[in-house]
């Protein structure tokens, strides 16, 4: 039985979505917070549900009692912690979401994992952790250079998952994403964002003048990895951070998509935001060696699929921050 927190959420919603498909029985939690549209994610659940292993609470994680309640009720062999306050513009506007939902929900959750001696625990910490380097690709030994408040809460929950788990029987992975995209993507995010902006013949807002490098990584190889890794039991604490390890320039991934939609964008270029980072490109050669996945979508073939998805997709209002 799994526990996936974050189900609502872009990547929980995939991952439940696929472990449904291997007939694996899930609780998903989510406290379906207005972040971003909260009919979208309402949307997303309504989805899982179809699926009789789905079962859905609706609840706060950083409320202890609530945490406690779930592990009570059910024998669960794997965790997957997505639940968390995403996004590095908004952390300068309400750091203390970051502390709350980042920090005090992962310290109550791995507190549940060491008291129910749980099998295996996956934690989703980010890419951000490593924030500018000079040499790339990066790889898992490279230092922490957190440019924002949200990876300095995700090297807080590494930090802690290390200390409080230590000598315990769970196998414990950690692993580093960097900038996922896909069908039922995230509002707040590029892609989502320029499609959304497209629909609505909208000018599209573009920062540090599209010249940023970023590592496109296909939500459905995101979570196809992480179902291996859910299924591999090692007594050492795993670091990995999950990339294509193709970045691209932003101003090129607009290209593309200009070319997918046969439209121009409308386009606004700006500066440079704060905290955000330069480049993004990881290494994946340590989890290509783990656990032999080889076939990660290219930009071409992802974009093609999430715009597909796109033009189906009826409930485009749901992309619009709706409180
Ligand atoms: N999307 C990416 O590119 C990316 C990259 C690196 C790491 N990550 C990490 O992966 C995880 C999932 O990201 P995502 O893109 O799916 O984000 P998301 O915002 O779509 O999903 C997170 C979900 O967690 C829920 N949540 C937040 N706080 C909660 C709480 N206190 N109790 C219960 N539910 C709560 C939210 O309502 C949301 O549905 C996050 O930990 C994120 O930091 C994402």
């Amino acid at each position: 039985m799994y526990l996936i927190t974050g189900c609502a959420g872009f990547i929980g919603f995939h991952m439940s979505k696929l472990l449904l498909k291997k007939n694996h029985k899930i609780v998903g939690i989510d406290n379906l917070n207005s972040y971003y549209s909260v009919n979208y994610k309402k949307y997303r659940i309504s989805e899982l549900k179809k699926n009789k292993n789905f079962t859905f609470y609706k609840f706060d994680l950083s409320q202890k009692k609530n945490v406690e309640k779930i592990f009570l009720n059910y024998k669960f062999t794997n965790v997957i912690h997505f639940a968390a306050q995403p996004g590095v513009i908004y952390s300068y506007k309400n750091p203390k979401s970051y502390y709350t939902n980042n920090v005090i929900v992962t310290d109550l959750l791995v507190d549940q994992i060491k008291k129910n001696k749980i099998k295996h625990f996956i934690f989703s910490s980010s890419s951000s952790v490593y924030g500018d380097h000079k040499k790339y690709p990066i790889n898992e030994n490279f230092k922490f250079r957190p440019k924002n408040y949200y990876a300095r809460t995700k090297i807080t929950c590494e930090k802690l998952i290390k200390k409080k788990l230590k000598n315990t029987n769970t196998s414990i992975k950690i692993i580093r994403p960097f900038t996922v995209y896909g069908p039922y993507g995230r509002p707040d995010m590029l892609i989502l964002k320029l499609l959304s902006l497209i629909e609505r013949n909208k000018t599209v807002k573009i920062y540090d003048f599209g010249n940023q490098m970023r590592d496109f990584t296909y939500v459905k190889d995101v979570v196809n990895i992480i179902y291996l890794l859910s299924n591999k039991i090692d007594r050492n604490l795993k670091i990995l951070n999950i990339c294509a390890s193709r970045p691209i320039k932003i101003n090129d991934t607009i290209l593309l998509v200009q070319n997918i939609l046969n439209k121009k964008i409308k386009l606004r270029y700006e500066n440079k935001r704060k905290g955000e980072m330069k480049i993004t490109y990881g290494s994946n050669k340590e989890l290509i060696k783990y656990i032999k996945f080889k076939k990660f979508t290219t930009i071409k073939n992802g974009l093609h699929e999430t715009i597909k998805w796109f033009k189906k997709f009826k409930n485009k209002n749901l992309f619009i921050k709706i409180k």
